[in-house]
């Protein structure tokens, strides 16, 4: 989703799906990331790849404010250098260690990661309230195609039902797969918020079945 010329954001997460200590993959236009969230509650995004042997840093764990690589053991900071090598205690490691990191910010329940360096913060979504992630083997025509509606300027599909709406917040994951970030507008009563999980259920089988057919035609 881009919101300037000079970079773009990605709505990565929901902030419900991170609590403090957790790393969780995500992907990215630059790619595939970690992206976790320390022990005081500080949020990274780190490039997926330990600098090491190249272990997916997402299967790592958080201790304390720094990400542990699975393999090794090698930690790194939220700014990206390499804090500690197990085999060598003694070793404080070179400033050249380190892994890319990305801008992060949270805003409304959302986590927002950067590409580049953006000029303005991240959209804000007010009055929308957060409900679940899921991913769609589907891409944002086809779910378009589902909605019967077409993406808006802030990057979602909203579909309205009862006195509010189901807002789509959606983050394409290569060319066949989205992630579909669910928010509600209006609807706080919990059979409301059940209705919207049926309905986004529904939606989203509907989207793969049409990708199933056009990549069959
Ligand atoms: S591959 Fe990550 S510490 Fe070795």
């Amino acid at each position: 989703m881009h919101t300037d010329t000079t970079g773009s954001w990605t709505p990565a997460a929901l902030s419900a799906d991170l609590p403090a200590g957790t790393v969780i993959p995500a992907q990215i236009p630059a790619g595939f990331i970690a992206l976790w969230r320390s022990h005081s509650g500080r949020m990274s995004a780190s490039a997926d790849r330990c600098p090491h042997r190249g272990m997916r840093l997402s299967h790592g764990f958080v201790r304390g404010e720094a990400l542990s690589c699975i393999y090794h053991g090698w930690s790194y900071a939220p700014t990206g250098n390499c804090l500690r090598i197990p085999a060598h205690p003694g070793l404080v490691p070179p400033e050249t260690i380190r892994v890319v990191t990305h801008v992060v910010e949270e805003a409304g329940g959302v986590i927002w990661v950067a590409d580049g360096q953006p000029e303005a913060g991240p959209p804000r979504l007010e009055g929308l309230v957060p409900l679940r992630s899921l991913t769609a083997l589907a891409g944002i025509a086809a779910i378009e195609a589902a909605a019967g509606a077409k993406t808006n300027p802030q990057g979602m599909v909203e579909i309205a039902i009862g006195n509010g709406a189901i807002c789509l917040l959606l983050s394409p994951q290569g060319e066949d797969r989205t992630l579909i970030h669910v928010l509600l507008k209006g609807m706080s009563e919990p059979a409301a918020r059940m209705a919207a999980l049926r309905s986004t259920e529904t939606l989203r089988r509907a989207a793969e079945d049409r990708q199933k057919k056009e990549f069959a035609q």
